[in-house]
């Protein structure tokens, strides 16, 4: 048995997750002959109450990313996890990230690491419900042509609620507390969030080193009950909404709220659903649905990643 050591950034909402399923997975990871050995899961208090196996070694001190022969990211913002990263990326070593915001915005020192197989990021977009694996791999054979997605739970939470008659405050409160917001939630109210994801999937199916800031984005604080009440009215449902097509040659990527009929597959997808359409010309219509957001389906693809990283298969790679 080979005991492959392991090193994690954050144990939050995500990161308690990955560590519970790991210890759940044991007899899968036996069968690969693996021993995962947790050497040190970095928090800001370890004095907090935790739901995760007894024994885990939580710690203030980075120290372990010098030692660990895989890290898994699960701490959230953007400077301060690639400043810790960096050194960590550049001897080589792989990482699985959950972190749409860093993969967005740091690409630039990103994009080798992603290239040569040593990032793993299925979880960042849409959480537990697989989209990048089939867009870094089988779907790259078709052309693509467009794609409508719903990324956010938190906004897709506070509209469904809202079309209920919960007020928007309430709502968000709401999913802050299911663990679905980000810290700020503005990156999600804000569109943000879903810019960050869209841009994380055009670097599979329309240029590999497609900006972030190429995003238009809106995001759904204007949207108000009259809204969405007068949406239902004419038998739609306001989503946020994000776009990427080719127009006139060049990739256009939004963010905006939408009202969309009431049998748009975004919307039959479920209350609580991400969901995509993924056009390619030959593979036609592809409709991919799930959990986009939360602890464990959100810890299913990070444990996922590792797994295929223990079998072998490199990271998710983009467009050359
Ligand atoms: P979270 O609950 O806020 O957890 C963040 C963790 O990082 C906490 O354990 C926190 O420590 C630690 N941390 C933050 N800043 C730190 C610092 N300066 N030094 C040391 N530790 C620090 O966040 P989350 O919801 O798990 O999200 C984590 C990542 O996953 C984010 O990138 C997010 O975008 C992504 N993600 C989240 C979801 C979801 O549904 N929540 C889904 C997909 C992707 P303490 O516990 O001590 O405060
Ligand atoms: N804050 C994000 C959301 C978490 O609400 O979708 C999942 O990426």
């Amino acid at each position: 048995m080979r005991t492959v050591t392991v090193g994690m950034l954050g144990c939050g909402t995500v990161g308690q997750d990955v560590l519970n399923l790991i210890e759940r997975r044991a007899a899968i990871f036996a069968d690969l002959g693996v021993r995962i050995e947790v050497v040190g899961v970095l928090v800001r208090d370890t004095a907090r109450e935790r739901r995760i196996p007894a024994g885990t070694p939580l710690t203030t001190d980075p120290a372990f990313l010098q030692e660990c022969e895989v890290v898994i990211e699960a701490m959230g913002g953007v400077q301060l996890p690639m400043t810790m990263l960096r050194p960590y990326l550049r001897s080589g070593r792989p990482v699985i990230t959950a972190n749409k915001a860093l993969l967005a915005e740091c690409w630039d020192e990103l994009r080798d690491h992603a290239l040569n197989g040593k990032l793993y990021y299925e979880a960042s977009v849409m959480a537990g419900t697989p989209v990048i694996g089939p867009m870094s791999t089988v779907l790259r054979a078709s052309t693509f042509r467009r794609l409508q997605a719903v990324l956010n739970g938190t906004c897709l939470y506070i509209l469904t609620q809202m079309e209920g008659g919960k007020d928007y405050a309430q709502a968000l409160a709401e999913a802050q507390a299911l663990g679905y917001a980000e810290d700020p939630p503005t990156l999600d109210v804000g569109g943000f969030d879903t810019a960050h994801k869209l841009t994380v999937l055009a670097r599979f199916c329309a240029d590999g080193n497609f900006r972030y800031d190429r995003v238009q984005v809106q995001g759904i604080e204007h949207v108000t009950q009259a809204d969405i009440q007068a949406a239902r009215e004419r038998g739609e449902r306001i989503k946020l909404v994000a776009e990427l097509e080719s127009v006139g040659g060049e990739w256009q990527a939004r963010v905006a709220p939408q009202s969309l009929p009431e049998t748009h597959p975004l919307c039959t997808a479920g209350a609580s659903r991400n969901a995509m359409v993924y056009e390619g010309e030959e593979c036609g219509t592809l409709i991919f649905a799930g959990g986009g957001a939360g602890g464990m389906v959100t810890a299913s693809a990070m444990v996922g990643d590792l797994l295929d990283l223990l079998i072998g298969f490199p990271g998710h790679v983009p467009l050359h």
